[in-house]
């Protein structure tokens, strides 16, 4: 296990669920004159690193980007050594799981990734179902909109079945349809390599997530960055559209004021 130094932090106020954009290996390697796919593989150990964290912590949910449905765009050669990346760490990393109590979810269209890859997800997924300290949901193929419209379609059909009335539509059975469902919506976002953007991640679940960008790139964002993050979050405050409740010397003013 890892070594933390969470001094820092307030143990009894850390978010339920962390989700992360991991940006920033293919300009880590460029830095280096390395192959952007040396940056992804170097991307691997940080993943490595903030699940153990997570674990450590006691952070319950960790979601994590770990290919969009654009990056299918990408080269060939770089989207297959996505996938053997991804197929890799999974193989590697089970035991440990099992050892660790964590349990991994993919939320995406799987049914896009090459079968050698599928295969092992849906073991890694079969093999953790009953670990109870720590979900980790794995974003691969996925997209926000895609996500979205996915559960619309759900619903329609549910409506065109005569079983649910349009005007039943609300917020949980809608939740209910997303790739995270049964997840809570993330309490922070953390953006590595400095863009300020969501890029197609969760667009439904992150209404009222803290926002955290930081300039380090992914290969870099090991346990102190990822430890100030949380710091950075515990100094937030969080009213979700509302207006802090009024402190006592509020209180007292406006009774001398009525
Ligand atoms: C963004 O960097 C990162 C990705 C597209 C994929 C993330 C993949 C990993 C961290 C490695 C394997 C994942 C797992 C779960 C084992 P980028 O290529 O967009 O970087 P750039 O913006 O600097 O070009």
């Amino acid at each position: 296990m890892i070594e933390l130094d969470t001094s820092s932090l307030d143990l009894t106020r850390l978010p339920t669920h962390v989700a992360v954009i991991m940006d920033g290996n293919g300009r880590w390697a460029q830095r280096r004159g390395m192959s952007r796919i040396e940056g992804h593989k170097r991307g691997k150990d940080s993943v490595r690193t903030i699940v153990e964290a997570t674990r450590k912590l006691g952070i319950p949910y960790l979601s994590l980007f770990a290919f969009s449905t654009e990056n299918w765009d990408r080269p060939h050669r770089e989207v297959n050594a996505l996938m053997s990346l991804l197929r890799r760490y999974l193989r590697s990393e089970i035991d440990r799981m099992m050892h660790n109590e964590v349990r991994v979810v993919a939320i995406g269209d799987v049914a896009r990734l090459p079968s050698s890859v599928r295969a092992e997800l849906e073991t890694a997924i079969e093999r953790t179902r009953d670990n109870g300290k720590l979900t980790v949901g794995l974003c691969v193929s996925f997209g926000g909109r895609e996500d979205i419209i996915h559960a619309a379609q759900a619903l329609a059909r549910r409506v065109a079945a005569g079983e649910l009335a349009p005007d039943a539509i609300d917020e949980a059975n809608f939740s209910a349809e997303l790739g995270t469902a049964g997840i809570p919506d993330p309490d922070l976002l953390i953006r590595t390599s400095g863009e300020m953007r969501i890029s197609n991640f969760y667009l439904w679940q992150l209404a009222y997530t803290e926002i955290y960008v930081t300039e380090t790139l992914w290969p870099e964002f090991r346990e102190t960055e990822y430890v100030a993050a949380l710091a950075d979050y515990q100094r937030r405050e969080r009213r979700f559209g509302r207006v802090l409740e009024a402190s006592p010397s509020d209180k007292l003013g406006a009774a001398r004021r009525a």
